[in-house]
């Protein structure tokens, strides 16, 4: 890790990006779970820098206001209609100094120049996969060399459209960097290209912004002639090599967006493979850089964890599930499930095709079965919810099974109201709970009960009416039909048994057409 804190931080997001064709702005786009300036700026905050200066334009609002989402220390340095990744800078500048100064005056301080004196990084806001470990890296070789500019740099096989290192005779230092479009055939044949990531030392960086011209193709104010400007008033500038040029790769198209979004996921995941976690398909599985995975940790084909999903040691996720914002506890099992911003007990098992939406907590060793969708609802230690139900706005406390096909009903149409069912209670199957309704503990309901009362603790409640059997109607009403023919069949065949019953005689002898004319003598279940 590195002890040098630059003293500023400067990322460069003003660029249009119209190679993405998109209403969102290039550095909106995300990867990851994160937009690429948010790569960019949790690169920058990883070296602890003095100040962070995000310069933008290109839909300076919406860029502004994303970045005070993510950085809210972050100052924004608004670029003018002058162009070029040089203009950028003297932007970025002014009010890293601006900001300097007000604070040096603010303490007592005299305003004397220079504002600030250090390290300043730049990087541009769409390159994601730099990563801490590479700036740290850069950042200190600036500082061990006593350079002047530090470059970051790498060989690409095809190096068209970068900006090239023209090096010394020797090798050793940095003369020039040249862009592609106003280099000579023998500078295009170098493979060795500038990142637009360096380190500069803020006083030298200072006067030689005060000397960039555009006499160049695009008549751009480029950054890049900061080089020479440093080189020809006898300051060190070296680069910095890396051999992994997918950690300077930058997107301008979706294809690109897309190649690195896959690339950043198989770093995400081979990171964890190597901290003890089991991914048994990485090609079909895909994790947020911002998840937390633990040891032993074992995810099954065809699962996507993103945003602040932690997963405890020894849960299993998969397959075939997607979780944003969950904490899954340990040895908990998540099979085909969606969920969100919800929490899931130790041990606890959801799923398959489990539904859980926001405020969905399931303590320890609880269920949440198949076909099952909750919200906002406490499922407490050990309760049960297996099958085909939904549970919104509801409270369930400990080891409670909630019988299949069960709805709590908390939509009057107008408002959401709250139910409540009480630890060790033991709901039927197909149970409306009509909220707001309080089921007690140890209360039983009966199987197909609409709960529209409290019941009270231990009480069994009961309300749907009784059964009654219309004896002989298909026979009746549906005559020729192959249930009239399947039922006459049974109920002959069960005539001709000695053994039957006295009813089931009536039953035929009703059927045969000596129908009752009231439903009084109808058979009930007696249960
Ligand atoms: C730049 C470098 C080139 C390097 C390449 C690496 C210059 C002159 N050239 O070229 O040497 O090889 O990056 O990808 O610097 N930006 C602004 N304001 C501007 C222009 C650009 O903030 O006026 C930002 C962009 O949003 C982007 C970064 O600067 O984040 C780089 O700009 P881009 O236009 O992509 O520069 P390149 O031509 O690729
Ligand atoms: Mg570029």
């Amino acid at each position: 890790m590195s002890h040098n804190r630059p003293a500023a931080v400067i990322v460069l997001a003003a660029g249009e990006g119209t190679r993405m064709k998109s209403r969102t702005p290039k550095v909106l786009h995300e990867i990851g779970g994160r937009s690429l300036i948010g790569h960019s700026v949790a690169a920058a905050e990883s070296l602890d820098p003095g100040r962070l200066a995000v310069v933008v334009r290109h839909e300076r609002d919406r860029v502004a206001e994303h970045v005070s989402a993510i950085a809210p220390h972050a100052l924004v340095a608004d670029q003018d209609e002058i162009k070029g990744t040089g203009r950028a800078v003297q932007c970025a500048m002014s009010v890293l100094d601006a900001a300097a100064v007000a604070e040096t005056v603010g303490a007592g301080g005299a305003a004397a120049a220079p504002a600030f004196v250090g390290a300043v990084v730049v990087l541009a806001g769409d390159v994601p996969l730099l990563d801490s470990a590479t700036l740290h890296g850069l950042v200190d070789a600036h500082a061990a060399g006593g350079h002047a500019v530090t470059i970051l740099t790498t060989e690409v096989a095809d190096p068209t459209g970068y900006g090239r290192i023209v090096r010394d005779s020797d090798g050793d230092q940095v003369a020039a960097i040249v862009e592609h479009r106003d280099a000579t055939p023998e500078q295009r044949a170098i493979r060795e290209i500038n990142s637009s990531v360096y380190v500069f030392d803020a006083e030298v960086l200072r006067t030689a912004l005060s000397q960039l011209g555009s006499q160049n193709d695009q008549g751009e104010v480029y950054l890049t002639d900061v080089v020479a400007i440093a080189r020809a008033a006898g300051r060190i500038v070296r680069a910095s090599r890396v051999s992994d040029p997918m950690l300077l790769e930058g997107v301008n198209d979706r294809s690109q967006l897309a190649a690195l979004g896959a690339e950043l996921n198989r770093r995400v995941l081979k990171a964890a493979m190597v901290a003890g976690v089991t991914v048994v398909d990485p090609a079909t599985t895909w994790v947020d850089v911002t998840v937390e995975l633990e040891r032993d940790v074992t995810i099954l084909p065809g699962t996507q964890l993103h945003g602040r999903t932690i997963v405890r040691e020894g849960a299993t996720i998969g397959p075939d599930t997607t979780l944003t914002d969950v904490e899954v506890g340990v040895d908990a099992q998540v099979v085909r499930t969606h969920g969100s911003l919800s929490t899931i007990g130790a041990r606890a098992l959801v799923g398959p095709f489990a539904y859980l939406r926001p405020g969905t907590r399931l303590g320890e060793k609880g269920k949440i079965g198949t076909f099952v969708e909750t919200k906002n609802a406490d499922i407490g230690t050990g309760s049960k919810v297996p099958h085909l139900s939904y549970v919104g706005d509801a409270t369930i406390g400990e080891y409670s099974n909630i019988g299949a096909a069960s709805v709590f009903v908390n939509f009057d149409g107008v408002a959401k109201h709250r139910s409540v069912i009480g630890s060790h209670a033991r709901t039927g199957s197909d149970n409306m709970f009509v909220a707001p309704v309080t089921v007690g503990d140890g209360a039983y309901t009966g199987a197909g009960t609409v709960v529209r009362r409290n019941v009270p603790p231990g009480a069994l409640a009961v309300n749907v009416a009784p059964q009654r059997n219309v004896d002989g109607w298909v026979i009746r009403y549906r005559a020729g039909t192959p249930a009239a023919q399947a039922a006459q069949a049974a109920l002959e065949s069960r005539s001709g048994d000695p053994a039957l019953s006295t009813q089931a005689k009536a039953e035929r002898a009703r059927a045969a057409g000596d129908a009752p004319s009231t439903g009084t003598s109808d058979s009930e279940d007696a249960r």
